[in-house]
Order: structure tokens, then sequence, then C-alpha cells
């Protein structure tokens, strides 16, 4: 949905970037600009910045940046229709939506307050006494009071209707119900009954705190053994993930990641705050995404059978580019996390938690997993692979450790294997030495933008439409000089259209800020522009634009020429091989 430019520019100047950002990240005052630890990445010196007069972020260290509202979509995690809603209501502003909107909006907010009273009635249930054999098995499992509590856990009464009848109480429709996924129509009779029955209730509540649908287990062998609320409008099974809305608080610097609900919980139970489980299925990309806003480490740590195997190995891709640190935790002796505390405890958990193998041994038992030992061509084969891959590791005492291991496994001496390591070394460092080289003669190269898919093709140019942009940002009245410089001019569609848009919210009396822009740009490009206006220095230097305008128009105009003489080469081509033919 589009909202007026008017409306926009009001809420970005309503919610000011460094008060905004200070709800979230301590900032302290560096000259013009704001610095702080960076809160889309793990980082132990500040390398984010905000710029207050220019109305954005940037971080230097992973490139994020943007305006306010990109920030509200980033750090809330909502999509830019829920951010611009999002600050209008930090800001109390009245949000123009249009009809269509109304209607949807409406019809989530009736489903979140339908799920949370329905969870809150599973909890009351829980307490009664068609509650106590739910109860005695929640002991069984060792449940704690608090953590039902804390997890809002509930018992759904062996009943067809005994949900339904409560919500009709509290004004809830049947179709309600049904869209929330808690109920169920028979095709034949064309009756409506409660889909949860006789199980034990956990509501799943995303990172606003909203509940979105529900897992429920049996407390016998009966299968499913868990049943879950279907997809609805407000549960989207591939963007959630369990308890992670009290896993975003913790203060563990990472998360821990298990494969079902009962292994989070028990996890919390035992001191780790910080677990989350996925809801059912195979981790997603937007599962992996949500995880990177909130830490840079995640410790997988699924069940030990072979299911759980094959299902990290299909994550660790996934995460890591997400830009996650990944390790893995093998359970043993135990099947999975729940089991491994009940049996073992907190501190036996802790000591497999902080020694989780890296990436590095995981690759390289993994590896060894490829090969046949016993025959002695595989394990040449097994030992060269592996020394490239110990190879890629910068420091040398980490290359002995782990060719040490290698060695090992194939019951060869480590200076063998050291030997081999070397070996592997050294062409490694040729190879990017020669890499460095191709860099170094192609210094256009450096120049080019971090963010994906935007490239720089005529670098003269394209530094001098960066140069124009941060000019104007700072000292905006100097748009009204450039009025016979066309965004088309440039070289770079991106900062052509960043600069027509600029001038147009100068020559409408509009904001002039990158902030204003947001609803016009991609992310990417929004991260891109923002890298940008960071860049530079603070001084406007106004002869500089004159240079840079006339960098631009030159570029232009080579490049006119070119295609002009494309064009004729083209056409004497053309009349070359008509003659040819004729
Ligand atoms: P598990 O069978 O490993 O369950 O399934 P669990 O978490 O260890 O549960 P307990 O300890 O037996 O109570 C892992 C996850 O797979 C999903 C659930 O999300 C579960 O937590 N699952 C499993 C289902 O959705 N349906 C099922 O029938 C079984
Ligand atoms: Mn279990």
């Amino acid at each position: 949905m589009a909202f007026p430019q008017s409306f926009l520019d009001e809420l970005v100047s309503r919610n000011p970037i460094d008060e905004v950002v200070s709800q979230y990240v301590n900032l302290t005052r560096k000259g013009s600009n704001l610095f702080g630890l960076c809160p889309f990445h793990s980082e132990k010196t500040g390398s984010f910045s905000v710029a207050p007069d220019k109305g954005i972020y940037y971080c230097f260290g992973c490139h994020k940046g943007g305006g306010v509202i990109n920030f509200a979509m980033e750090i809330e995690n909502l999509d830019y229709p829920d951010a611009v809603r999002f600050l209008a209501k930090r800001a109390g502003m009245e949000v123009p939506e249009d009809a269509g909107y109304q209607s949807t909006y409406r019809r989530q907010e009736r489903l979140w307050a339908l799920c949370r009273d329905a969870a809150r009635w599973y909890h009351g249930k829980l307490q009664e006494d068609c509650g106590r054999q739910a109860r005695e098995y929640l002991g069984k499992r060792g449940l704690s009071a608090g953590t039902v509590t804390r997890f809002g856990m509930g018992f759904a009464p062996d009943s067809w209707n005994g949900l339904i009848d409560a919500m009709a109480k509290k004004g809830y429709e049947k179709q309600d119900l049904l869209d929330a996924g808690l109920a169920l129509k028979s095709e034949k009779r064309g009756t409506v009954y409660d889909r949860f029955r006789n199980r034990l209730m956990f509501p799943i509540i995303d990172v606003r705190g909203n509940v979105i649908g529900f897992g429920g287990r049996v407390m016998d062998d009966s299968t499913p053994k868990y049943l879950n609320s279907p997809e609805t409008v407000i549960f989207n099974k591939r963007k959630n993930l369990f308890a992670m809305n009290v896993a975003k608080k913790s203060k563990q610097g990472r998360i821990i990641l298990t494969e079902g609900y009962m292994d989070a919980i028990a996890l919390h139970q035992y001191g780790f705050d910080c677990a989350v489980a996925s809801l059912g299925t195979a981790l997603t990309e937007e599962q992996a995404h949500l995880l990177s806003k909130y830490t840079g480490q995640i410790i997988l740590t699924y069940d030990g059978d072979e299911a759980g195997q094959n299902a990290t190995k299909r994550a660790i891709p996934l995460l890591e580019k997400a830009g996650l640190q990944v390790r893995v935790l093998r359970i043993q002796g135990a099947k999975d996390p729940d089991e491994f505390l009940k049996k073992y405890g907190a501190d036996r958990f802790k000591v497999l938690l902080d020694g989780s193998q890296s990436q590095m041994d995981y690759r390289l038992e993994s590896l060894r997993g490829k090969y046949h030992l016993e025959n002695d061509d595989q394990k040449v084969e097994f030992l060269k692979a592996a020394a490239w891959v110990i190879a890629s590791q910068s420091s040398p005492v980490e290359r002995e450790i782990y060719g040490g291991r290698v060695a090992e496994m194939a019951g060869i001496t480590p200076e063998t294997m050291k030997l081999e390591v070397n070996k592997a070394f050294k062409s490694m460092m040729a190879k990017r030495r020669k890499e460095q080289e191709k860099k170094d003669l192609n210094p256009a190269r450096e120049q080019q933008p971090k963010v994906r898919n935007i490239r720089y093709d005529h670098v003269r140019s394209a530094m001098a439409e960066e140069g124009v942009l941060q000019t104007v940002l700072r000292e905006e009245s100097l748009l009204d000089r450039l009025r016979n410089l066309p965004g088309g001019q440039f070289s770079v569609p991106l900062l052509g259209r960043a600069y027509d848009a600029l001038q147009q919210q100068r020559l409408h009396g509009g904001l002039v800020s990158l902030a204003a822009l947001e609803g016009q740009f991609t992310k990417e490009e929004m991260e891109h522009l923002s890298g940008v206006a960071h860049k530079g220095s603070a001084l406007v230097k106004e002869d500089a634009l004159q240079d840079y305008v006339k960098i631009i128009r030159e570029e232009y105009a080579k490049r006119e020429a070119r295609q002009d003489q494309d064009l004729m080469g083209l056409r004497d081509r053309l009349k070359d091989k008509k003659g040819l033919n004729g």
C-alpha cells in the first residue's frame, strides 16, 4: 500500500532516528554522529553510526543502513507498511489506511485476540478438575509451575465444543475459530468442533507477543503425538520460531536451536533462556533471517538420531548464509536435550555447550564419513581433502591442532599430516596472491558497492554521483542549483533515482532526507544509499559540486557518443552484410 508522501514526511520528522534507535542501542556522541554497538550483528567495538541530521543509520561492519522506517523494519521484524504503522503509533499519529488493509488488519487483530483468549482458557482448564491428568503429566515430565506459567501452557479438555462455547460467550463466532485454526468443520454434517481435544497445549507466540497458534501434545502414546495449528492469516510457520519471544531478550549472546517444543522449554527451565525450537518443520531461510536479528551465534542441538543429523546438515548452510556463526552440539547418552538435562543436569549440558563442535570439527567429521579409510587410495584422498579444509584456517596453531586430529582419524603421524597441510596452505596462499594481484590491477573493483546486486560500471561517474548525493544531503538548498541536471544522466540508475526523488521532495517542500524515500527503494538499495551518505567529509564543498556535475555530464556524453558509434557500427555491419548477400 502506498502512503501519502506528506504523511511519510511527518512520520519521519516525528520519529527522530536517534530517539528511536536509542530505545534499542546505547549511543554516544562523536562529532555530529552517534555511535553504538550494532544491533544487527555481534561486535565488541561500535561500528554502528547514526546521523541525526540526515535521519539515517549505517553500520560500517555489516553495512546495514537506512532511515528510521528501515530501522523499525529490521529491528522489529516488520514489513514496510507495518513498520510505518509501528512508528505512527509511537508518535501518536493516525495512519491513512485503505479499505483493503483495514479489513485484513481488523481480521488479524480479531484472531490475535481470540488466540490470546483461547490460551487463557486452556491455561485455566489446567488448574481445574478436568486438568488433573494433565497436571500429573507435567509433573512426570518435570516441568515446574513457573515454567508452565512462563510459557502459558494449558490443557484442552476432552470435549467437542468446550472452546467453541467458551469463546462464544466472549463474542467470537464459529467462523473466527475456524479462521484461527482452533476449530474444524465436518464436511458431512456441517457441524463445527474443537480441533484440540484432550491435549497439553503450547501457545506459539511471535516476537511481538501475539499468540498466533498452538501445538497440542497427547499425554499417552496415541498419534499424532503433536497436533499443530494450520497456517492461518496470523500463523506462518516459515517465519516464526517457538520461544523466540522469550529468547530474544536473553543476554547469553547466542541462541540454542532445538527440534522440539519440550527441548526448548526444558532448556529454559534449566537456565538456558536463549533456546528456541522450530515448528515441527525443517528450518527455513526466513527463520534463519529472524535468528540473525537477535544473535550472531547459533548452537544447533538437534536430536542425536539420523533424522536429527540430517536436519543439522541442512540447517548449517542456511544459517551461515544469514551471516550466523554455527556450532553443533551433539547430544550423547540421551535422545534429545530434554532427556539429557533430566539425566545429567545443567552443568553437564553447559560443558557440552561450551565445547560444542566448531564448524571445523564438524566439517572434518562429515568429510571423514565420505571415505572408506581402510582403503589406502581413499585414505590418501581423504587426507588431501582434509588438508585443504584445514589450510583455510589462518592461524598456524589451529592448523596444527586440526591437522593432528585428522592424523589421528587416519592413523598417520602428525608430522606427515603437517607436511600435507603446509603444501595445501602454500598453494592456497599462491592462489590468493594471484587473486589479489588481479584486484590490484583493477582498482575500480575496490570502489564497487558492498551491497549485493548493485554494481558501478562507470566508476569515475559513479564517484561523482555519490559526491552529488553526499553534498545535497548535507545542504539541500544546493539542489536548486542543480535543476538542469537530470538523474537520467547518472551512470548508476539507483543513484539517479535517489537524486531525482530528492529533487522532487525539495520541489514540493517535502523532507529532503533519505529517510523520507524509504517506500520507493528496496532494503538493499536503502542500505547502499545510507552507506553512500555516510562516506566522505562532513564539509559541504560547493566547488566540488561543480566538478561532480562536470564529470557526470562528460561521462554521460561519452556514453551517449559510444552508443551512437555502436549504433552506427551496427548499421555499417548490417550494410556490409547486405552488400555481401546482395
Ligand atoms: P519429537 O518427537 O522429537 O518430540 O518431535 P519432542 O519435542 O522430543 O517431544 P516429547 O519430548 O516427546 O514430548 C520434535 C518436534 O517435531 C514436531 C513438534 O514440533 C516436536 O516438538 N512434531 C513431532 C509434530 O509437529 N508432530 C508430531 O506428531 C511429532
Ligand atoms: Mn523429547
